[in-house]
């Protein structure tokens, strides 16, 4: 399933980001509000009753279970995204797939993988940008086969046939996203996008 945010404030978010004047930091900052945000909207938490100790003695409550949550970041630009959900979930594991595109074949090539227990857990990938949606489609294709419980996938900016691509092939994930964008350009960038993410996150 695919969808996208219809919340301005979340809109306002992307667009503040689309501006090539921000600094890395801001950059960074911006994208780490937008997972949180993301993850409000889409991500689906059961909850289980606990016994605290409050100040007027043993009580019950209701807390997510942060242990089943695995966050993985697609390197490099989704490691903010990444930041801001493990700081709303301390409890949560996170997991690392770092992929780059070949610029001229525009594959995905994985180069890295460390990854905690994925059966049975709710993993939540995070990546910026799904243009082809190569690495989207692999890093779901590594995840999946692991039997995890359930898959949600937020992002900030995509073009329609990545986020197709990727739905075809995985049509169990939910895949939610900010923004959607009109098109890629000859070297499978997104317009208008955000130029290269990874980039401009980490000042390269
Ligand atoms: C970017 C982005 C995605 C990928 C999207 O990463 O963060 O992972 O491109 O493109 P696709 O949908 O066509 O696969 P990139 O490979 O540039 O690596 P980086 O984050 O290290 O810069
Ligand atoms: N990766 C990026 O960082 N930006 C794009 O527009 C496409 C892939």
């Amino acid at each position: 399933m695919i969808s996208q945010s219809k919340n301005p404030l979340i809109k306002d978010l992307v667009n503040r980001l689309r501006d090539i004047r921000i600094t890395p930091k801001e950059f960074r900052h911006n994208l780490k509000l937008l997972a949180q945000l993301l993850c409000m909207e889409a991500c689906s938490f059961s909850l289980t009753k606990k016994s605290i100790p409050t100040w007027i003695g043993q009580k019950e409550f209701s807390f997510i279970e942060q242990e089943n949550i695995v966050v993985v970041a697609i390197l490099r630009a989704a490691l903010p995204m990444q930041e801001g959900l493990l700081e709303l979930f301390p409890y949560a594991r996170g997991g690392f797939l770092a992929m780059k595109r070949d610029e001229t074949t525009f594959e995905a090539k994985l180069y890295y993988t460390r990854l905690p227990d994925i059966e049975g857990k709710n993993i939540i990938i995070v990546d910026p940008m799904v243009a082809t949606g190569g690495s989207l489609k692999s890093a779901l294709d590594i995840l999946a086969a692991k039997k995890p419980a359930s898959i949600t996938t937020l992002h900030i900016v995509g073009v329609k046939e990545g986020l197709e691509y990727t739905n075809a092939n995985h049509p169990n994930a939910h895949i939610h996203i900010a923004q959607i964008d009109a098109y890629l350009n000859e070297q499978k960038y997104i317009i208008p996008g955000l130029g290269d993410a990874g980039d401009r996150a980490f000042h390269t």
